[in-house]
């Protein structure tokens, strides 16, 4: 059983009729106060080869998670799951949660105001589907603790109390869903920067760039997908080095094709980053079917985000009228999708919109 199914007894997971992949959580069906917030994210190009210190390019959702935080035993109840954990409770949850409140304590500033609380957290994406939800979940939780202590931590120092949570869900993560929870916006993350260079780097798009996410229907275990792609990587470590080396060209083209808003160029990357990651056997049957669809509709490139082994796929088009055709082959194809517009508006931030 994966995780996002083992955590959703009223779950984000399989399709139902109150609560389908894709519909997020409207603040209406869960009212929560909220002090903390992490996104969700859609990678764009480079992942699995990001965990093996390519860089990638990803950007965040306006969806993802909120939290509260308040005095109160240490608990945290997830909804709309209706989940609580306690400390020391051996579910991955559980473990989760006493991992960060651990990190909280040992990773300053100002140890001695670090107290523990009851936290509510609310998600609003399904789990399991490449979109970054339990990245999203540690960074809300993260942000509604420390609010709750009037503690201010600057982006390492939160990158790596939320590591803590996410490690327990993802074995060896790369670290660019937990940044890009706490940094929402379009960027570009490396595993290990250069001395005196940072991880993580905004990036500007040439022209706004509007995104088909589909769900397979299927929910995909990223600890297993990134044990696979180590599997490789200990058994052709040749072959692998040559892998990483393609993932590396197309991440750069594919940056240069965002940066001066060549959409051809960098729907094309998005194909070739498929190709990659379906040689490394974290596509689907599913997946790829989503993927052709939608390119035989006219997207300019498509392919799967995220852990893949189901999970989601992001198909980029150019104008209305190939969002509503890829949306429509991939409702006949009974799969579930929401368009999000992301790119730069004057004042330099982000501007970022689903529209389910
Ligand atoms: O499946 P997600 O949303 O957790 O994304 C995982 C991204 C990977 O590159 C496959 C793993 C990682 O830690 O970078």
């Amino acid at each position: 059983m994966n995780q996002a199914s083992r955590f959703a007894p009223r779950g984000l997971c399989a399709p139902s009729p109150r609560q389908s992949p894709l519909s997020p959580v409207s603040q209406r069906d869960s009212p929560v106060l909220v002090n903390g917030h992490g996104s969700g994210k859609v990678i764009l190009l480079g992942e699995h080869a990001v965990v093996h210190g390519v860089p990638a390019i990803a950007a965040g959702l306006s969806l993802g998670a909120r939290a509260h935080a308040a005095e109160g035993a240490p608990a945290l109840r997830i909804e709309p799951w209706g989940v609580r954990v306690e400390r020391g409770q051996a579910t991955p949850l559980g473990a989760a949660f006493d991992a960060l409140l651990a990190a909280r304590r040992l990773e300053g500033p100002e140890p001695g105001r670090v107290r523990e609380h009851a936290v509510e957290a609310v998600i609003e994406l399904p789990g399991s589907a490449g979109l970054g939800s339990s990245a999203a979940r540690g960074g809300a939780v993260l942000r509604a603790l420390d609010a709750a202590d009037g503690i201010v931590r600057d982006f390492d120092g939160s990158q790596s109390v939320a590591l803590a949570w996410e490690r327990v869900f993802h074995g060896n993560p790369s670290g660019i869903d937990t940044a890009v929870a706490l940094s929402g916006g379009l960027v570009r993350f490396v595993r290990h920067p250069a001395p005196g260079a940072r991880a993580l780097a905004p990036l500007a798009a040439g022209r706004l760039l509007r995104l088909v996410v589909g769900h397979s229907g299927q929910s995909g275990s990223t600890k297993e997908t990134v044990a696979r792609v180590a599997d490789r990587k200990a058994s052709v470590p040749e072959a692998f080095e040559r892998e990483l080396s393609a993932f590396r060209d197309v991440v750069a083209d594919g940056e240069r094709a965002l940066r001066v808003g060549e959409l051809d160029a960098l729907g094309a990357c998005f194909d070739r980053c498929h190709t990659l990651l379906a040689g490394w056997g974290v596509s689907t049957d599913g997946l790829d079917a989503m993927c052709e669809r939608a390119r035989r509709e006219g997207a300019l490139g498509a392919k799967l985000t995220g852990g893949g082994g189901g999970g989601c796929m992001i198909a980029l088009v150019r104008d209305d009228a190939g969002d509503a055709a890829v949306r429509r082959a991939l409702a006949e194809m009974g799969r579930e999708a929401f368009e999000t517009t992301i790119g730069e508006t004057k004042g330099g931030e982000i501007d970022r919109r689903e529209t389910p």
